[in-house]
């Protein structure tokens, strides 16, 4: 066992492959077989998983809740209020798309963040073909607006965000997101690059994982080169509205990488190691435990401690594998963390001088 491994900071369960969207991003709901709910684990399997939790990682530690769409789960409150008695934190994704009978519900839970996942603001259409619903942009801004509302009236302290990912369609609306963000008082927005659809499949029907060898597919490098100038410029604004005070969560050295990474991907992809394989830890609605989500499960929680999945030799195999991963997926913000603690210092002038080179014609 390699005695500097450091415990998960990234806990996520994946509660659920359903959902009733059908964005175009995203392979879930074409993917979920409908007999799928029997397969998951139980309220009372999750409740064991947050005991193990608990037992490896002492109190204070936080998970988030995604999937699929967890809200979709009847019994995530029931969850939440477990994990919270136990001293663990809470924070929950959302589609925002029907939730509209438990605002009130979502408002005195334990949920401590709750991040909505809306990619346009000004052009309702963008968000709606993005997400392959009419009326999905309606909903979740109602939502934002009557949870909010809940919050302050309650004087809850639930943190509000925005999660967006940065489309070649909706350039024009980050930067409004970001102001929707302050105006409306919300906690904070974070931008995630575009990943692979088919890297969103259903958990229960991937067959193999993806190898270490495993590149860019064409048609998403010909798209970060269609939507690459206007995307760094925008991303400029976006490190100047930070340092102005905006709530925006990725930190500099992502920003700054991302512009290197849409002026030319190879280049930041040679620089940048993933470390998932030393942070992540995320269970899949079948009870699956994976440290990188493009590979093969480590172990399954249901039959095994999560401390022992986490340092069995199926996990330092993955690690092995992140290492000599060549994969793009780097760029998510599962590697990037907000105080930056995964980068050392040296990759972090590297990657900004490469930004400022960029910015100023040198390279
Ligand atoms: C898979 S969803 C699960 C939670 C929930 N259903 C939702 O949409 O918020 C988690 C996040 O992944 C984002 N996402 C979906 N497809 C993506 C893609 N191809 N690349 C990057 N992020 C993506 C979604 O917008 C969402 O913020
Ligand atoms: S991104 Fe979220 S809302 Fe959209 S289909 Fe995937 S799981 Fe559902
Ligand atoms: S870059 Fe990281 S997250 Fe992506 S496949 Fe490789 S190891 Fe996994």
């Amino acid at each position: 066992m390699n005695n500097t491994l450091l415990k998960p900071q990234q806990i996520t369960f994946d509660i659920t492959d359903r959902c009733q969207m059908q964005c175009v991003t995203c392979a879930k709901w074409s993917t979920v077989p409908s007999d799928v709910i029997n397969k998951e684990l139980t309220t009372e399997e999750w409740k064991k998983v947050l005991s193990d939790l608990r037992n490896w990682l002492g109190e204070g530690f936080w998970f988030c809740f995604s999937g699929g769409e967890p809200f979709l789960r009847q019994d995530i409150f029931e969850l939440a209020d477990y994990a919270h008695s136990l001293g663990i934190k809470v924070a929950s994704m959302t589609n925002g798309f029907s939730i509209q009978h438990l605002y009130e519900k979502i408002v005195d839970s334990p949920i401590e963040s709750l991040n909505f996942s809306l990619n346009a603001i000004n052009n309702p259409l963008i968000h709606d073909e993005s997400r392959g619903r009419n009326g999905s942009y309606e909903k979740i801004i109602d939502a934002i607006n009557e949870i909010k509302s809940l919050k302050d009236e309650k004087k809850s302290s639930i943190g509000l965000n925005i999660a967006t990912i940065m489309l070649p369609e909706n350039l024009e609306e980050i930067i409004p997101l970001v102001e929707f963000v302050t105006l409306n008082k919300l906690n904070g927005i974070m931008f995630q690059l575009l990943d692979d659809k088919e890297s969103f499949q259903a958990y229960c029907v991937r067959s193999s994982s993806k190898t270490s060898k495993y590149v860019m597919p064409k048609e998403l490098r010909i798209k970060y080169k269609n939507m690459s100038k206007r995307a760094i410029e925008i991303i400029d604004k976006l490190i100047e509205m930070k340092q102005a005070g905006h709530s925006i969560y990725n930190s500099y050295e992502q920003l700054n990488a991302m512009k290197v990474f849409f002026n030319n991907p190879d280049d930041i992809l040679r620089d940048i190691k993933c470390d998932v394989g030393s942070t992540n830890f995320a269970i899949d609605p079948y009870g699956d435990v994976r440290l990188c989500f493009n590979m093969d499960p480590v172990g399954n929680i249901k039959s095994e401690l999560p401390e022992m999945i986490w340092e069995n030799a199926q996990s330092q195999n993955c690690r092995l594998l992140t290492k000599s991963c060549k994969m793009y997926c780097r760029m998510l913000n599962c590697n990037f963390k907000q105080n930056f603690t995964n980068f050392n210092k040296s990759f972090l002038e590297k990657c900004f001088n490469k930004a400022v080179k960029i910015l100023s014609g040198r390279h």
